[in-house]
């Protein structure tokens, strides 16, 4: 048996809603618990999935903006790892069919497909496992369980309860259809490059008849509305149900969310990568990542769920807890970061507070995904939510910033509450 992979990594017009901190990287490569978000993605794939040959990342960014982290990323794991760049956003299934011939290049019994912005526990092997006893599959879609209310802003399934057949699949629908909703994590055959051929020839007609007034491609196709509405009840389309943890991250919330849950990984992963209380270092609580260049006074407090960045320096009494920190960042004597993001190269300044608001879905609802809240509320007011600082900000000196995002470059001047700082 073997297998490749593709990670669908999207592009620069796409994580609008991970502003400000998707303006200096592609989002794709922010890190969670320490390492660039498709690592984990990846390091899930090469420990999990036996007979991997190969990891394809099609997106379209320009290679220029990825190709250090494949380089690095081919060093690290013992498997192919390449960038395929659409000349135009695709969709989700555009690119998969742009690139056939090279994704079946070496006849690989089946190919997973993973959204890089989904995150979690990902049963890979089992979807390996439940394929074969599916042999007349085309595609495995792995689903998890939200509630009612949240259920309509994913990809809802219907499966029938005795063959796990996929009967009926409905994007983000207006009314409630199901509770179990697509991962956006697929494991497919050849098979169904048929199924992306003839929906590519349908909308090539309709191209033909049409006043090409669309603003997508004719080579534009997407899974979610081409495919698996299509595929549902043919007989070929099957769901594999996980109750580990799964996650999307579409914004800075769920990165903070989904850091907390890798660090809790790693106790079974990589437990070399969780900081340990020392005589001589800073007091930890709970699970944290710190990167070996950083610099952590002894006096500092850090924890739980917190990721320290590259070259970070953290002064002497600062507490620090539910927050990442990214490279370069400098936090003053006696600041106090909660609930937040520190972006590349910004200062926090001595006894300054920097707070946002606990995120995590209600722990009584033990299917509750993490809420993806706009950023306003309907009377135009922000909904409370982490703080950011993007890149390259300046907090001063006993200043307080509350539920606050401030964009890149800002040398901040007072306290500030509830604000987009721009
Ligand atoms: P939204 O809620 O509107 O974001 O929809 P969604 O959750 O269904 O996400 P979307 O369909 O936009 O993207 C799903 C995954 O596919 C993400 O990982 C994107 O990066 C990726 N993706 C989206 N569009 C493209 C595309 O044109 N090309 C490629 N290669 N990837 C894409």
């Amino acid at each position: 048996m073997s297998y490749k992979a593709v990670i669908l990594i999207g592009g620069p017009q796409k994580g609008t809603r991970f502003r400000p901190l998707s303006l200096e990287q592609p989002k794709p490569l922010f890190p969670i618990a320490g390492f660039p978000t498709i690592q984990h993605h990846i390091e899930q794939l090469c420990s999990k999935v036996e007979g991997l040959r190969e990891i394809l990342l099609i997106g379209f960014y320009q290679p220029s903006e990825i190709i250090s982290f494949v380089s690095q990323a081919q060093r690290d794991y013992s498997v192919n790892i390449r960038y395929l760049q659409e000349f135009t956003a695709l969709g989700t299934a555009g690119g998969i069919y742009h690139f056939r011939d090279q994704i079946l290049f070496g006849r690989p019994t089946a190919v997973f497909i993973i959204n890089a912005d989904v995150c979690g526990d990902l049963p890979l092997d089992e979807m390996v496992a439940f394929r074969g006893t599916k042999p007349e599959a085309s595609c495995i879609v792995l689903t998890t369980e939200a509630t009612r209310e949240q259920s309509v802003h994913y990809g809802c399934v219907v499966v029938d309860a005795d063959s796990n057949e996929v009967m009926h699949y409905v994007e983000k629908p207006t009314t409630f259809v199901s509770t179990n909703i697509s991962c956006g994590i697929y494991l497919v055959t050849v098979d169904l490059f048929e199924q992306l051929s003839s929906a590519f020839d349908k909308r090539s007609q309709l191209a033909l008849h049409n006043d090409g007034d669309s603003m997508e491609p004719i080579e534009a196709i997407w899974f979610e509305a081409d495919i698996f509405p299509n595929m549902a009840s043919t007989g070929r389309f099957f769901a594999l149900h996980t109750t580990r943890w799964w996650s999307q991250i579409k914004t800075a919330a769920a990165a903070v969310y989904a850091n907390r849950h890798y660090l809790r990984l790693y106790h079974e992963t990589h437990p070399q990568r969780l900081s340990k209380q020392t005589d001589d270092g800073p007091t930890i609580v709970g699970d944290v990542y710190i990167h070996p260049s950083a610099t952590v006074d002894a006096s500092a407090k850090i924890g739980p769920n917190v990721s320290i960045g590259k070259t970070v320096i953290v002064g002497p009494g600062v507490r620090l807890k539910e927050s990442i920190v990214l490279e370069g960042a400098v936090l003053q004597d006696h600041s106090c970061v909660m609930h937040s993001i520190i972006g590349w190269n910004s200062v926090v300044g001595q006894w300054a507070r920097v707070e946002g608001t606990p995120i995590g879905p209600n722990p009584n609802m033990p299917f509750a995904k993490l809420e993806n809240k706009p950023l306003f509320k309907p009377d135009g007011r922000l909904n409370p939510a982490l703080t950011i600082l993007g890149c390259n900000v300046q907090i001063p000196r006993e200043t307080i910033v509350l539920n606050s995002i401030v964009l890149p470059h800002k040398e901040l001047s007072g306290n500030y509450k509830n604000q987009i700082i721009l």
